[in-house]
């Protein structure tokens, strides 16, 4: 049978790596970003790849009064979902969002709130029919550190609000998915001076990552996986020994 998926920042190259897998297997994409111009050449390739249909809704999706209309859009296009894969994100500038509070507010509405309430609603409205969403956060989230607490706390406080929604559709037919990337080379990174050494993976294999978890439901993943350790040390680190860190 063929999914329907719905794409929660279909301009994000890691959205748009995870959207060729799934148009190889014939699956039908609503694809929602804001910008037409990359949603339209994306819905081309996937088509080109396979794709049975691509529809586009063009919106700001962080903006946190037109949530609900712009579930409404996507779902003018396909009245269910197999797949909701939540994407979009901002990685922002630390330095300058702490001395403009206007940026910060930008970092933890585009990364906490506006995801926050679009998982609301897109259960809120789910049918009797199984539902996979899966979440992009971040291993930022998992300890808060000088150089992106603003991001990191967002991609954390997301965390949270995924485990209640987990707990509470823990019977049921929709399974939440978190999936942890730590450094990938796509746009967002582009500013980092040191990008492509050995800890970071490219979109596609985020991509596999996204699709084997989605297909397995496990409710947290690491990718690549071994950031799980990485993660590990990092959160049980001595607060004496962090606080040296310049991280
Ligand atoms: N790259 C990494 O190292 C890394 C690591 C951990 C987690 N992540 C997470 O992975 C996800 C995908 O990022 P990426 O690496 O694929 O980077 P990317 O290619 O830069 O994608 C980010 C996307 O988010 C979209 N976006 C931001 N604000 C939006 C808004 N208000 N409305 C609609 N779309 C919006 C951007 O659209 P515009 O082009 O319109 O701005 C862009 O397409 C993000 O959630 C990010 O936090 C990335």
């Amino acid at each position: 049978m063929t999914q329907r998926i719905l794409i929660l920042g279909a301009t994000s190259a890691i959205a748009h790596a995870y959207a060729r897998l799934k148009a190889k297997e014939g699956a039908a994409f609503v694809l929602a970003g804001r910008r037409t111009d990359m949603l339209e050449a994306n819905a081309a390739d996937l088509m080109a790849r396979g794709a049975s249909s691509t529809a586009l809704v063009a919106a700001d999706l962080a903006d946190l009064s037109a949530v609900e209309a712009t579930m409404a859009a996507c779902r003018a296009h396909s009245a269910t979902f197999d797949e909701v894969l939540l994407a979009y994100g901002m990685l922002g500038d630390q330095a300058r969002a702490e001395a403009d509070l206007t940026q910060a507010r930008t970092l933890i509405d585009v990364n906490f709130t506006s995801a926050a309430l679009w998982l609301l609603a897109l259960v809120k409205e789910a049918a009797l029919t199984p539902l996979t969403i899966v979440v992009v956060g971040s291993v930022a989230g998992d300890r808060g550190r000088k150089t992106n607490f603003i991001y990191g706390a967002a991609k954390g406080g997301l965390e949270r609000f995924v485990e209640g929604m987990q707990h509470a559709h823990a019977s049921g037919r929709v399974r939440i998915v978190l999936i942890k990337p730590g450094f990938v080379i796509t746009p967002m990174t582009d500013g980092i001076a040191n990008q492509g050494g050995p800890l970071w993976a490219t979109a596609e294999a985020v991509a596999g990552d996204i699709v084997k978890a989605a297909r397995s439901g496990r409710p947290c993943v690491y990718t690549p996986w071994f950031w799980w350790g990485i993660m590990t040390t990092v959160r049980n680190l001595p607060r004496a020994v962090f606080n040296r860190l310049n991280i």
